[in-house]
């Protein structure tokens, strides 16, 4: 999961999307180590509020913290308290570190306890500089850096002196340069930065100990910087930006080091820290994969959403992994989730074709390319489809290619790697051309002159070359405009995440400008650059939060992501005539329009309806038309359908859809009664939807149905979005069953060296020392609420539901209670665990992995014996007390053998 994506990051990430599917990832390169999203040992433990407790505060004098560890230290629980939250209408509780992991369990038993869980790893925003600019006299900057303003209204809210003054906004991500003289050139009272708070310091990596001070300066970091000036940004700056909202007060609160991850512990804290100092609104361009609204830092989130505050987080930069990939904290119920459209234009240089007739080829970047002379090109494969050019070193055969320019084909491995494999041959300039599916973007290669170019252009210059055209290229030195982006130019980000949550809820709320971004970058990092994310989506939207609270009041906090759903515009797929819309599984309700949120007279409620799957489908629903201008206003109401988005993978795949995500027409119907209605001043009309799943769509790829309910009048439109699937969730498969990652069918039993532990004759026995110890290693091709891992006689009499024929045949069926399964001890359990990605490593959520050590989640060793060992995933919607609603597998039969010493 990786924030502030530059479009080579992106590019790198899309690659992988287009990988062969023949090469398997090696079982040995699994690292044990490895604690994947978690934090080893770390929990929060929420407890419930003073009158939760009943009287016993009064009867103690203790306070409810001391209460729950008193009641700790009695059980004998070991344990380190980090962190303490205590605002009773947000969280109160305690993050800390517990050695034993059956511990846990006996936690949430204690009174007053209300949840206990896991803290989980959030991965640092990347950070690439593409497009560092630094020179003032650039003429070739672009020459409308407002366009984002344009599309969205924003201009015109400034042009009506709105600019988000009195309002206060919260950033919470690696702090901010506030020296920078756009940021205000100070911090404090008075300033445009107010203040905040350091949590971790500079050093912080998300594994060491935080250094906390309240100096909440951003100097090595950038990301926080970027968010900052897209917020506020003073204009009249050398490179003409302006921030959304540049007369609101910031303040930075810094969760962020100069290198690493972060904690949802530490941002948890940080979001306290923002509601406690009166922000109106808090903003997240961070998180991480997690499918379900459940975690810490969503659920913080949501509530103080419900306080009257603004939430607003990024929905992730997952896109290319497909449907099913919410983060969080962004799922928070009530927080406000945001994606990402494409600013309309991109910084762009002409190159000039000499030798043939053909038009200026226009390449993605702020500055021209340092290349003189006419260079003639050079491609290394006539195939303009190939998948993987120059991702392996190029062969002996290949000539000096200095003083050409060479052409490689986007796709597979990263551009730095493609780079280098062609630079081993002398090669000095590089044009990737792009692949038809991708977003044309930057390219930043360290020491290298590169650029992109648009696929069709990047096909007709092989064509010529392999023709034996005498074809030279000329770069231009000066001349630079922005290029309408016609390929991705107002459309959702190829980058941005796609929901829906495995609960059927509806992420994200909405989409902001945030590919191709111009702001401001720490004083020490060139002051200036572009770059592309949800994570430059989503201070926009805190931006327009901020013009919309100034405007209306700050009293419509709790109905601004109503307001702003209501008030936005769905976006096409593509730009091809007769695109269906983007499924609102990734745009949300689309594009957000302020002007129109600041001056709607029409309010409707609710603005988004979740239809739940087929099994659980809610078909009726009851919306809200309230008139609030001074003449009455007719309405017409009528349905427009988004793109049915195929979820999962054709051909009965078990596995989700990556992107972009496979989009056909076929409509779910919607009557709605009344579709027309007069609504006087000051008053309200009600109509009754009734929607049914569309039906000629293919089951088995899991479609998602999305779309929006018209409700115009002779002046404006708003609109209702749904969102809903056409399937049962909970027939979703879980576990991958499949070879198709590690070459070898899964779940498995892994041994130290790397291979799988089969059902033998011979007995697999470990020794629990060192690395001699069994991994169980398996994928999620679908979310589970609960994951768990525990240890069986070797005789176990349970029917497991993922079976290699044959060797199972004589084990008795389960019972239909989950207290008839006969385990010997819990070895692990996971609650709400997102499905993994076809990334192949553990860090990207690749695949996980469980290793057991010889002890039982208490930490109480386990016997010498021989034992299976039992893994089970809850379905989507399944009960967790019927064995029947979990997939189950079991290790085949290996033996714990101590060696003698021990
Ligand atoms: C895993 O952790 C152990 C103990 O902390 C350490 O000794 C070992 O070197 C680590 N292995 C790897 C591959 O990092
Ligand atoms: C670049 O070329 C395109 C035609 O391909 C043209 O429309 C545009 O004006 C050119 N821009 C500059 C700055 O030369
Ligand atoms: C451009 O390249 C030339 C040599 O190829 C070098 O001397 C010059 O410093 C470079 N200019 C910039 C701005 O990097
Ligand atoms: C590409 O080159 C190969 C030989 O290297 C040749 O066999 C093939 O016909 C060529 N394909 C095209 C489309 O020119
Ligand atoms: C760079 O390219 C060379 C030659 O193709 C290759 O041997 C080397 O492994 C590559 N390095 C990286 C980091 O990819
Ligand atoms: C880029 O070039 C500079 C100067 O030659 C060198 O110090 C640096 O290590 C290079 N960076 C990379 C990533 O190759
Ligand atoms: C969908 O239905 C399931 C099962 O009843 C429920 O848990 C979930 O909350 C529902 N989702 C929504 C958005 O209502
Ligand atoms: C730990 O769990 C195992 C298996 O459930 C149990 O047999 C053992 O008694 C427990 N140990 C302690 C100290 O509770």
């Amino acid at each position: 999961m990786k924030f502030s994506l530059t479009p080579a990051w992106v590019a790198a990430v899309l690659s992988f999307a287009v990988q062969s599917s023949s090469a398997y990832v090696s079982l040995s390169s699994i690292d044990r180590n490895d604690t994947g999203r978690y934090m080893p040992h770390s929990y929060i433990v929420e407890m419930a509020s003073v009158n939760g407790l009943g009287g016993k505060r009064a009867y103690t004098g203790r306070t409810v913290h001391e209460e729950v560890y008193h009641s700790m230290r009695k059980r004998g629980i070991l344990f380190d308290i980090f962190n303490e939250f205590d605002v009773s209408e947000i969280f109160v509780g305690a993050s800390m570190k517990i050695e034993s992991a059956d511990d846990v369990s006996k936690v949430s038993e204690i009174p007053g306890v209300k949840a206990v869980r896991p803290v989980m790893r959030i991965p640092r925003p990347q950070v690439f500089d593409a497009f560092t600019v630094s020179d003032p006299t650039d003429p070739r900057l672009p020459a409308t850096p407002f366009s984002t303003h344009v599309m969205t209204g924003v201009n015109k809210l400034h042009a009506e002196g709105i600019y988000g003054e009195g309002i206060k906004i919260g950033i919470i991500d690696s702090g901010i340069d506030y020296t920078h003289p756009m940021l205000g050139g100070a911090i404090g009272k008075g300033n445009k930065v107010i203040g905040g708070h350091d949590f971790c310091g500079d050093e912080y990596t998300g594994q060491n100990t935080p250094k906390p001070d309240n100096d909440p300066m951003d100097s090595c970091n950038g990301h926080g910087t970027h968010v900052a000036g897209i917020i506020g940004a003073n204009p009249g700056n050398k490179f003409n930006i302006s921030g959304v909202a540049y007369k609101a007060s910031l303040a930075g609160y810094r969760v962020f080091g100069c290198d690493g991850s972060t904690s949802d512990a530490m941002i948890v804290e940080s979001m306290i820290r923002a509601y406690n100092d009166g922000m109106d609104i808090i903003t997240l361009s961070l998180g991480g994969v997690d499918g379900w609204s459940e975690g810490t830092g969503s659920v913080v989130a949501s509530r103080i959403s419900e306080q009257g505050r603004v939430v607003t987080i990024a929905a992730g930069n997952d896109g290319a992994l497909g449907s099913w990939y919410t983060s969080s904290p962004a799922n928070g119920l009530e927080a406000i989730s945001v994606g990402s459209v494409n600013n309309v234009v991109i910084p762009a240089q002409n190159i000039t074709v000499l030798g043939v007739d053909h038009a200026p080829i226009p390449y993605v970047n702020l500055e021209p390319l340092n290349v003189t002379g006419d260079l003639p090109i050079y491609a290394l494969t006539n195939n303009t489809h190939i998948e993987d050019d120059a991702c392996k070193p190029l062969p002996d055969s290949t000539p000096d290619l200095s003083g050409h320019v060479v052409l490689i084909r986007r796709g597979s491995c990263t551009f730095a790697e493609k780079v280098n494999h062609t630079a081993h041959k002398g090669a000095k300039v590089f044009l990737v051309y792009n692949t038809d599916e991708g977003a044309l973007g930057g390219i930043d290669v360290t020491n290298h002159t590169v650029a992109m170019i648009p696929a069709a252009d990047g096909r007709f210059l092989v064509e010529q070359f392999f023709a034996g055209a005498s074809v030279k290229l000329r770069f231009p030195t000066d001349a630079s405009f922005n290029m309408q982006d016609g390929d991705m130019g107002g459309l959702s980000s190829p980058f941005s995440s796609y929901g829906p949550t495995y609960d059927m809820h509806f992420k994200p709320a909405f989409s902001a400008p945030g590919g191709n971004i111009v702001s401001t970058l720490p004083m020490a990092m060139g002051e200036y650059g572009v770059q592309s994310g949800t994570s430059m989506a989503t201070p926009f939207a805190a931006g327009a939060a901020a013009l919309v609270l100034q405007a209306r009041g700050k009293q419509v906090a709790r109905s601004l992501r109503d307001i702003f759903q209501s008030t936005s515009a769905g976006v096409a797929a593509t730009h091809e005539k007769g695109s269906p819309l983007q499924t609102v599984s990734q745009q949300g309700a689309g594009l957000i329009h302020v002007d129109r949120a600041v001056h709607t007279s029409t309010l409707v409620t609710p603005a988004q309806l979740m239809l739940n799957d087929t099994a659980n489908f809610d078909s009726f629903h009851t919306i809200t038309v309230k008139n609030t201008g001074s003449e009455p206003v007719t309405y017409q109401l009528s349905h427009v359908a988004a793109g049915t988005a195929l979820s999962r993978q054709p051909d009965n795949s078990i596995f989700a859809s990556k992107g972009p995500v496979e989009l056909v027409d076929a409509a779910a119907s919607v009557n709605i009664v009344p579709s027309s209605f007069t609504v006087y001043p000051g008053s309200t009309r009600r109509a009754l939807l009734y929607f049914r799943a569309p039906k000629n769509v293919d089951k088995s790829r899991l479609p998602i149905f999305s779309g929006f309910i018209k409700i115009t009048s002779p002046s404006e439109t708003l609109q209702v979005t749904y969102l809903g699937a056409a399937g049962d969730l909970k027939q979703q498969t879980i576990l991958d069953n499949t070879d198709s990652f590690f070459g070898e069918k899964l779940p498995l039993m892994m041994d130290m060296f790397g291979g799988p532990v089969k059902e033998q004759s011979a007995l697999s026995n470990f020794s629990m020392q060192w690395i001699d110890v069994p991994t169980i290693v398996y994928r999620m091709a679908f979310g589970s609420p609960m994951v768990r891992i525990d240890l069986c006689d070797k005789d176990v009499a349970v029917k497991p539901t993922l079976t290699k024929r044959g060797w199972l045949s004589w084990l008795w069926p389960w019972g239909d209670d989950e207290t008839d399964v006969p385990t010997i001890g819990s070895l692990q359990e996971l609650s709400y665990v997102p499905r993994n990605s076809h990334l192949t490593t553990k860090q990207e959520n690749g695949y996980n992995g469980f290793v057991f050590d010889g002890k039982f989640a208490n930490m109480t060793r386990v016997e010498n014996g021989e034992y299976r060992i039992l893994l089970r995933a809850l379905k989507v919607t399944g009960d967790p007390r019927k064995s029947s609603d979990y997939e189950s597998w079991l290790s085949p039969v290996f033996g714990v053998q101590y060696s003698s010493g021990l």
